[in-house]
């Protein structure tokens, strides 16, 4: 397909997506949402969700990629079922909603990067007052989007896969670097025991609903985004195992980006792990004191390159998320690709800019709504981030399964896995996958769907 660029080898396309998944996803929300749901019950319902319902999904979705070539609206139609090109119009409107709030938070990491170069490790404590700035995030958010445009502007191979090469890896050694130190400070085992021994007493449904949500968020599934890399793909590479691979690095990231935080929010705590489901803000505050902690030269190196670090691998997540719309009005509307990539970036940052305030500063956007029966006001960046993640990411993932199995069905989806494949047919991985696309996936799926979202935004608990 002319024009549409290919990932250059099938390394390049695993460390794509798997620049895809990692991002804030593992290391700005995981964390956060541990704190909240509790710690380890969270943990364990999160690992159920990634490896038994969501690995299909992935791997189901790279197949349609590669199978159409084409972007996820046209990847339905291009199949014969024209009326399903809406699922992949869903995932395109999901892909919008979610990078316009996660360009404002990748602009905060960025932000901290600046901070922390200056030694300016108080900002921990005044990170209320830092995303109330809003000309100064704004800012930064828009030096974000203005570089996300410009690598996806570049194509996928010379952009998307030069950057996710060198970056992941650095990330993960500092991360590790990071479990190391946090593990040797007071009350380290307090954090950790908060994130490894699960109390199933805290498990509900709206912790189950949110671990499902995180999953979807985390892996980049449930919106078209690996059906478009999927498109990149060539024939010859083995879908289930860059499935895999894309699956635990991604999980692993998140995971140790866990071990990373609960042992320091104990320790700057005094082990009372007080402010652990704080929300959004968890490693914006917690992360500069115990950098301080370092010491002034040392702090500043380790918490400014983590920073950094953290920037670039949100770049490698909102590229992707930048990169569906684009490949759908290239394909679908034949619109010039650089015409195509400036115009989207502009509009998303523009409908991210009620995100911008929900933080402080505008009191409309940051008490946007009140959920029936909810006791308090949700911001509209958390609004956002329920319908996005909580919501039509999931429900995606159901359709795109039951897509798979009755519409386009198993057979086919088997004959595209089976390329690249070869002992696949009759395999325990293909009953495995055929069991989860055609049973498991639409009604677990569907189910949790339903429940959840009567829970979140209506009160309704049928459970
Ligand atoms: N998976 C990315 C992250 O964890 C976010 C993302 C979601 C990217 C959906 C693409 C599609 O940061």
């Amino acid at each position: 397909m002319a024009g549409r660029g290919s990932f250059s080898n099938k390394l390049g396309f695993i460390l794509a997506a798997a620049g895809s998944a990692v991002g804030l996803g593992n290391i700005w929300s995981f964390p956060f949402e541990v704190g909240a749901g509790g710690g380890a019950a969270f943990l364990v319902m999160y690992l159920i969700f990634c490896f038994i319902l969501c690995f299909p999904v992935m791997v189901t979705e790279i197949a349609i990629g590669r199978k159409t070539q084409l972007n996820p609206a046209g990847a339905y139609k291009a199949l014969g079922f024209k009326k399903w090109s809406i699922l992949g119009l869903q995932g395109i409107f999901s892909g919008f909603v979610i990078l316009s709030f996660y360009n404002v938070v990748a602009g905060w990491a960025f932000g901290y990067f600046i901070e922390l170069l200056f030694g300016h490790f108080e900002i921990g404590k005044q990170f209320g007052d830092f995303t109330k700035d809003v000309f100064k995030v704004g800012s930064y958010a828009m030096v974000f989007m203005f570089a996300t445009a410009f690598i996806v502007s570049k194509g996928v191979a010379g952009g998307i896969e030069k950057a996710s090469k060198i970056l992941m890896p650095t990330l993960i050694i500092m991360i590790l670097g990071l479990v190391v130190y946090s593990l040797t400070l007071d009350n380290a085992m307090i954090g950790l025991s908060f994130y490894l021994v699960p109390d199933f007493s805290k498990l509900t449904l709206s912790v189950m609903g949110s671990a499902m949500g995180q999953a979807f968020f985390s892996l980049s599934l449930g919106m078209g985004a690996l059906i478009t890399y999927g498109s990149y793909v060539g024939k010859g590479d083995n879908i289930v195992s860059s499935a895999a691979f894309i699956t635990l690095a991604d999980v692993g990231m998140a995971f140790i980006a866990g071990l990373m935080m609960f042992p320091m929010v104990a320790y700057l705590t005094d082990g009372t792990m007080e402010g652990a489901g704080q929300g959004a803000g968890l490693i914006f505050t917690v992360l500069p004191g115990a950098f301080e902690s370092l010491g002034s030269t040392l702090g500043v190196i380790i918490g400014a390159s983590f920073f950094l670090l953290l920037s670039f691998a949100a770049l490698t997540s909102t590229v992707s998320l930048l990169e569906v719309p684009v490949a759908y009005v290239v394909d679908e509307k034949g619109v010039r690709r650089n015409r195509a990539v400036w115009l989207i970036a502009g509009l998303i940052f523009v409908i991210g800019i009620p995100s911008l305030l929900s933080n402080g500063y505008s009191g409309f956007f940051t008490n946007f709504i009140t959920y029936i029966g909810a006791e308090n006001p949700t911001s509209f960046m958390d609004f956002a981030q329920n319908v996005a993640n909580d919501t039509l990411l999931p429900l995606g993932g159901c359709l795109i399964s039951i897509f798979a199995a009755y519409i386009w069905k198993t057979k086919n989806l088997n004959e595209e896995i089976e390329q690249g494949y070869p002992g696949y047919t009759g395999s325990f991985v293909q009953k495995y996958l055929n069991f989860a696309v055609m049973f498991l996936c639409p009604t677990v799926l569907g189910i949790m769907f339903l429940l959840t979202f009567l829970q979140t935004f209506f009160g309704i608990n049928l459970f």
